[in-house]
């Protein structure tokens, strides 16, 4: 068996909110990540996720234990470590193409080849002949195309995704949802993804990682054991419902518990 990708060690992280008062975002986490494993983590609004994200993408460092990417401690933002947030984050002044090309150009590489990186992901993600197009002229659904043709373009081993299709539509997620599926199987990435839509989880992921609140932690991990590569038809299915519905109580369970 290979080398996890990703180990969190009993990861807390605490903030000091003034006058002495202390918030617990994350507490005593443990997680292990293989390489290409594709990680959906579900769980009540304030449960730690993005914490967890911004730990691991070392914009943020644990209060005790320890992470590890590719074997070594998180000391700071990663090149091989890529982010999608939910708002957008694209530059408005830059073309759908400059948006894209602009990582491969701060890593150096030529021209041709920062081009040749930016056409194949705007082709990937659907954005063929909107090329020149600057932001203002898309859709957010567009916009969130040109996202994550960026964070692939990027070339990470390791994609954390906030919530990135939280703000769209049910039919243009759905529609992105297949796009990353299809992107993901051909350039396998580790990725982590934050989402509060159980069947987008399980859509997506591998395994889903489920949060509890109060404690901020791991709550269960369950294994997703449909075949890939998967299209939305799965939705209809049967045990596609019953894992859902066992997601569902998972997730509630834990809210009828008494403070
Ligand atoms: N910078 C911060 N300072 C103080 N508290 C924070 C900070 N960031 C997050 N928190 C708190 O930590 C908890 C977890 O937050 P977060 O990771 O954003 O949860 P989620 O993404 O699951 O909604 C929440 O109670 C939140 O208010
Ligand atoms: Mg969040």
């Amino acid at each position: 068996m290979s080398e996890p990708k990703i180990i969190l060690s009993d990861v807390s992280k605490i903030y000091a909110a003034g006058r002495g008062t202390i918030v617990p975002a994350v507490e005593h986490v443990n997680l292990e990540v293989a390489p290409e494993d594709f990680v959906c983590i579900v769980g009540t609004s304030g449960c730690g996720k993005s914490t967890l994200l911004y730990l691991i993408a070392g914009l943020s460092f644990p209060t005790s234990g320890q992470i590890l990417v590719d074997g070594k401690a998180v000391t700071g933002p990663n090149a091989k470590v890529g982010m999608v947030f939910q708002g957008d984050s694209v530059f408005p002044w830059l073309t759908v193409r400059r948006n894209v090309q602009f990582g491969p150009e701060l890593r150096g590489l030529s021209r041709r080849e920062c081009q040749r990186i930016a056409q194949h992901y705007i082709d990937l993600v659907g954005l063929t002949g909107f090329e020149d197009l600057l932001p203002k002229e898309l859709s957010g659904g567009m916009k969130k195309r040109v996202d994550v043709a960026r964070a692939f373009a990027n070339d990470p081993d390791v994609l954390l995704m906030d919530e990135p299709f939280g703000a769209l539509d049910a039919m243009t997620k759905e529609r992105l949802q297949l796009e990353l599926l299809k992107i993901w199987e051909q350039e396998r990435k580790t990725v982590l993804f934050v989402t509060h839509d159980l069947e987008e989880a399980l859509v997506l992921g591998s395994r889903v990682v489920v949060m509890s609140r109060k404690p901020n932690t791991v709550q269960t991990i369950i294994d997703v054991p449909f075949d890939r590569p998967r299209d939305l038809m799965l939705k209809t299915s049967a045990d596609f419902q019953r894992l859902r519905r066992r997601l569902w109580e998972l997730l509630h369970q834990h809210e009828a518990a008494p403070a």
